[in-house]
């Protein structure tokens, strides 16, 4: 049976390293209550005037391209997940990336599914793959999470980065998504939100005075939700593919907060060995998560032909979701 296979994979992340020593010289906070409360010791910040979100993503795309030895014509499909798109409606991301990488034609769209966005783009590729409709497609992830943090706002500030991440998606007969759970409910919209900028709360002056640019979070509902629908979700899987531990090899988490993946391994029984984490120096990346960390453990060789994978996220929304694939000859 056919199955979508991830068989490039690349990622960027800017070079400014925002610490947590720097961090509590803009907000009341100081590098021991950052560690211990969420296990992140430094996140990038993509500088300069001028970049949104495609420019962390453009280079990616570039990469998996040039390592796949893929033309820009052969790309069928680019979907973009990003909660912080370039423009505030038109046009999409997307089109964006696809314009700077002269990927002309493909079908080019955005998801918005906040931190669940890498899982939504591989449940779909997984569909067009599966039909038959696209042989060839791109999943990006663009996130410059910085452009909506409030720099005052102590609870939010230390927990978020920039990052963008890509992957080639082709069929694949041996390895690729096995079994996918993808959910959202929008009863958690409010917990968190990023009010200003939509149709709903266009920008003016006395929004931006009341800080509605900046995204609000209730961070200990979200964390709470966070664990729950995180491991309701890998529940889900494991049960449809009557997985054992024993049948995972790895578990990739979105890196929202160490203790919340800790508590995603501990649900699992997992030994901390088979779990792929590197919230420490790259922070919350929203839907670019999850790439980036496989793309690390990738490099660093921990990743093998036919391993089996367990991915699990949860974001705004709330969106939330589980993912098992095999892992296919990917180059990166
Ligand atoms: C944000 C988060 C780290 C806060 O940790 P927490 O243990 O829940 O901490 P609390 O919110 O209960 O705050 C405890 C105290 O620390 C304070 N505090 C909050 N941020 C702080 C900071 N950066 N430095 C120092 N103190 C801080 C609070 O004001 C509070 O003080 P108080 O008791 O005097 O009111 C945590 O709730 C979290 O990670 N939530 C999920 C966030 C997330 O992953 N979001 C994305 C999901 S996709």
């Amino acid at each position: 049976m056919v199955k979508a296979a991830i068989t490039g994979l690349s990622h960027y992340l800017p070079d400014y390293i925002l610490t947590n020593d720097e961090i509590a010289t803009m907000v009341e906070t100081n590098d021991e209550w950052i560690t211990t409360r969420t296990g992140i010791k430094e996140r990038h910040i993509l500088k300069g005037e001028g970049k949104g979100s495609s420019a962390l993503a453009i280079p990616a795309v570039r990469d998996v391209l040039e390592k796949t030895g893929t033309a820009p014509e052969e790309v069928e499909c680019l979907i973009c997940a990003t909660s912080s798109p370039d423009y505030a409606a038109w046009p999409s991301t997307a089109c964006v990336i696809a314009d700077a990488l002269n990927i002309r034609g493909a079908m080019c769209y955005d998801i918005l599914s906040a931190c669940t966005g890498f899982l939504y783009c591989l449940q779909q590729a997984q569909a067009f793959i599966k039909s038959g409709i696209y042989k060839k497609i791109i999943i990006c992830s663009a996130e410059k999470c910085s452009s909506f943090m409030n720099p005052k706002d102590r609870t939010t500030l230390p927990l978020f980065g920039d990052g963008g991440a890509a992957a080639l998606i082709e069929p694949s007969e041996e390895y690729g998504v096995e079994i996918t759970k993808i959910h959202a409910d929008g009863a958690g919209n409010d917990h968190l939100i990023h009010v200003c900028g939509g149709s709903f709360c266009p920008p003016s002056h006395e929004a931006i005075d009341k800080d509605l640019h900046y995204i609000f979070q209730d961070g200990k509902y979200v964390f709470k939700n966070a664990v729950t629908f995180m491991t309701s979700a890998v529940s889900e899987v494991m049960e449809e593919g009557h997985l054992t531990l024993d049948d995972i090899d790895w578990i990739c988490t979105h890196q929202a907060n160490k203790r919340i993946i800790e508590s995603v391994r501990e649900h699992c029984n997992a030994p901390e060995e088979k779990v792929i984490c590197n919230i420490d120096h790259v922070g919350n990346t929203s839907s670019a998560s999850i790439p980036i960390a496989l793309h690390e453990a990738a490099q660093q060789g921990k990743l093998k032909k036919g391993d089996r994978i367990l991915l699990a996220a949860f974001g705004s929304g709330f969106t939330w979701g589980s993912i098992y694939l095999t892992w296919a000859d990917c180059k990166i």
